[in-house]
């Protein structure tokens, strides 16, 4: 397993193309003056679907250290199913894709076996799951190999901008667990209300290979001050 902490900004619903572009130049210029370091960080940014395409070009024309990863994707393959994005449609624009975020669980009816789908179509095309659960049972029966597992309560997740983190120690007691039950796991992640002040706090825990980050990442000068706590 590559050891580097990944760190993955969570977007959600926010930023139109442009602002994520201007994003991308903003955290671009500092990141620039860092390069050596940022080498032992992975960093991965999930936009919406509509910016996926034009920041991927960005990152591609200025060979940017930046992944790009999806927030979500089908539980159906290609066909008759109007609007939905498919992991063979993301497979030429993302690395990583967001499974089963607790938003989607409470505003859009998901569950275990929705997140099973779904990450058998992403392995199947390629695309590293990110699987998002707040506990045992909402890890589908049959995971796959090669994916990453994000803890997240959802009473951790911030609200309107306030964050209320779960404890550092709470969180490695639980991953560590599932740690030793899960072998086929690339990464165990922690996500909830992670900002520049707590950042080195959760990865200082030995069973926490990465973070998620939702508010904290959207201004690319918090983003920016918060990747300086986990750089070397
Ligand atoms: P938050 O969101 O960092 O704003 O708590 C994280 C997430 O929901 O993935």
């Amino acid at each position: 397993m590559d050891p580097k902490p990944l760190v993955v900004a969570n977007w959600k619903a926010c930023k139109t193309i442009p602002e994520a572009l201007e994003w991308l130049e903003n955290f671009q210029s500092k990141a620039k003056t860092k390069e050596a370091d940022l080498r032992k960080v992975e960093v991965v940014v999930c936009p919406p679907f509509t910016a996926l395409e034009p920041m991927r070009l960005k990152i591609k024309n200025q060979q940017l250290k930046i992944g790009l990863g999806a927030q979500d994707v089908s539980p159906f393959p290609d066909g008759p199913y109007t609007g939905e994005v498919t992991a063979r449609m993301l497979a030429d624009l993302v690395d990583y894709v967001l499974i089963g975020h607790s938003e989607r669980k409470k505003d859009f009816g998901e569950n275990v076996k929705t997140s099973g789908q779904k990450m058998n179509l992403a392995q199947k095309v390629g695309i590293t799951p990110i699987l998002c659960v707040a506990n045992f049972d909402e890890i589908p029966k049959e995971p796959g190999n090669h994916f990453h597992l994000l803890y997240e309560p959802a009473a951790a997740i911030s609200q309107k901008g306030v964050y209320r983190p779960e404890n550092p120690e709470n969180a490695q007691k639980n991953l560590a667990e599932w740690k030793s039950n899960f072998k086929n796991v690339n990464k165990f992640l922690y996500g909830g209300s992670v900002n520049p002040t707590n950042v080195a706090q959760f990865l200082a825990q030995p069973a926490i290979d990465g973070v998620v980050v939702g508010n904290a990442s959207l201004d690319p000068n918090v983003f920016w001050e918060l990747i300086n706590h986990v750089l070397p």
